[in-house]
């Protein structure tokens, strides 16, 4: 298993904010109507988020350092499992904190599902893809600091797999697609297309494709064919959405201009689905690979690439999508916005170029000589070659991380902006000639 780290705990802290902050500025935009007490829920929801944050990552230090017992970290501190560290109090409130964010969005989103009525329409769709967010990650329940690790590890994933890769990315495309219908990039049928299409894929696929995590847990060997065929087809749906984004925007010029980075931002989360999680993850699916490359450097290529390059980008092109409608019009400094793109982007695909590639290749090429013990061995992990190319990442990431400064930099004074010359809303009415679009 790989080691936990501290830049993973806080990347999907990171991601879940934005995501929950969208679906809140989203809903009342989608539902046309604020309900009252709106921002009062809003304000209390972001509180209760910084104190679990805050209060999980007290606790995995110290649970980690020793200052609490066994017992008492398994409620406060670290349960012992990567990705989900959180103790089981501070997950408990998440889920209460989740399933408030539910009630906030439902309130809000109540007239679009009124003037629906179809309960197979794209806005019933956003409902049941938000409901799946807090109800997935409920599983993480299932287990315990008593239960086996076999059985504990198959719920986790559960989390990881079904959650993170399969229900966000159904919500993800869904809030998308919705997005880009309501902004006119993208046909209501080709909207709802792709959304079917997800859900079938992941509902049908996705569920078993969790399996390409327990190919070596003692299950049976038709669950490692089961689990490589299936989750090979989980990056389709957002890339059929990316290329339809890509054609419609072609006929919007006032779209490209409006909405030039947030919808760069999605461009980027598509093209990461289609390399971090597409060719990266096929890299490491067949099991016979899998067989000489789990816990080595090659796992950590398609976890940056998918994670950071599909969730990252979707957490910012969903921020600056809400920024965008009601920042005034000066504080937008494209320039800023253009730089961080460039080196958000740029530092990952340096990082993973010149640092993660070779040096996970190398240990793979140990591995099928000698044996995976050879490949985590201190004589390979201390060789120059790892040395090497670890010291190679630090360009890509000093790159990345100026970009992500910059991008703080950006908001910071757009939010400065909002405060100091408030704005109803400066979104132009888009017109896209969808007569050469395709349905
Ligand atoms: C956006 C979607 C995805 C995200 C965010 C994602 C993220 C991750 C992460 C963070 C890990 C590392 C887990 C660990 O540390 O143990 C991982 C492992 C893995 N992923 Fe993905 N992934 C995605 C899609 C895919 C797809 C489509 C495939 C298959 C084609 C795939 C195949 C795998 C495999 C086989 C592993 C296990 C590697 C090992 O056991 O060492 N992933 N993924
Ligand atoms: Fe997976």
């Amino acid at each position: 298993m790989t080691v936990p780290h501290l830049p993973a705990i806080c990347c999907i802290f990171w991601i879940a904010t934005c995501w929950l902050a969208a679906g809140l500025y989203f809903a009342p935009r989608f539902g046309g109507y604020e309900p009252k007490n709106q921002a009062l829920g809003n304000t209390v929801l972001l509180i209760a988020l910084t104190v679990v944050v805050i209060g999980s990552m007290i606790g995995t230090w110290e649970a980690v350092t020793g200052v609490l017992n066994i017992k008492d970290s398994f409620l406060w501190g670290h349960q012992g499992y990567e990705y989900i560290e959180l103790g089981r109090v501070w997950q408990l409130l998440l889920i209460g904190g989740m399933v408030f964010w539910l009630w906030l969005m439902y309130r809000a989103f109540k007239p679009a599902l009124q003037k629906e009525k179809n309960p197979t329409g794209l806005s019933h769709f956003f409902l049941y893809s938000a409901i799946t967010i807090p109800l997935f990650y409920s599983v993480g329940l299932a287990y315990t600091n008593r239960t086996p690790l076999s059985i504990a590890e198959y719920w986790r994933w559960w989390v990881i797999h079904l959650w993170v890769e399969g229900f966000f990315e159904v919500f993800a495309t869904v809030v998308i697609a919705y997005l880009c219908s309501e902004l006119g990039f993208l046909k209501k049928t080709s909207a709802l297309r792709a959304t079917y299409l997800t859900t079938i894929l992941y509902l049908g696929s996705g569920v078993i494709g969790t399996l390409h995590h327990l190919y070596f847990s003692g299950t049976p060997s038709f669950i490692a064919a089961m689990g490589a065929v299936f989750s090979a087809l989980e990056v389709v749906p957002l890339t059929l959405i990316g290329f339809e984004v890509l054609k419609t925007l072609r006929l919007s010029e006032e779209a490209e201009g409006f909405y030039r980075w947030p919808l760069r931002f999605f461009i980027a989360t598509c093209f990461w689905n289609l390399v971090g999680a597409g060719v990266f993850g096929f890299l490491i699916n067949p099991p016979i690979i899998l067989y000489y490359s789990q816990g080595l450097n090659t796992t950590p290529i398609h976890a940056h690439a998918a994670l950071f390059g599909v969730y990252g980008c979707l957490a910012l092109a969903l921020m600056l999508f809400a920024l965008r409608e009601f920042v005034p019009e000066k504080a937008w400094n494209e320039s800023l916005l253009r730089f961080a793109f460039f080196s958000i982007n740029g530092g990952l695909v340096v990082m993973l170029l010149f640092g993660l590639i070779p040096n996970g290749f190398y240990q793979l090429v140990q591995s099928i000589n000698y044996g995976t013990w050879y490949a985590r061995s201190a004589e390979v992990i201390s060789s120059p070659w790892m040395r090497w190319t670890v010291w190679l990442r630090i360009p890509g990431d000093i790159i990345f991380a100026i970009g992500a400064l910059t991008m703080f930099v950006f908001t910071i004074r757009a939010i400065i902006a909002i405060f100091r010359f408030p704005v109803k809303t400066t979104r132009p009415e888009i017109t896209v000639d969808m007569s050469n679009a395709q349905s």
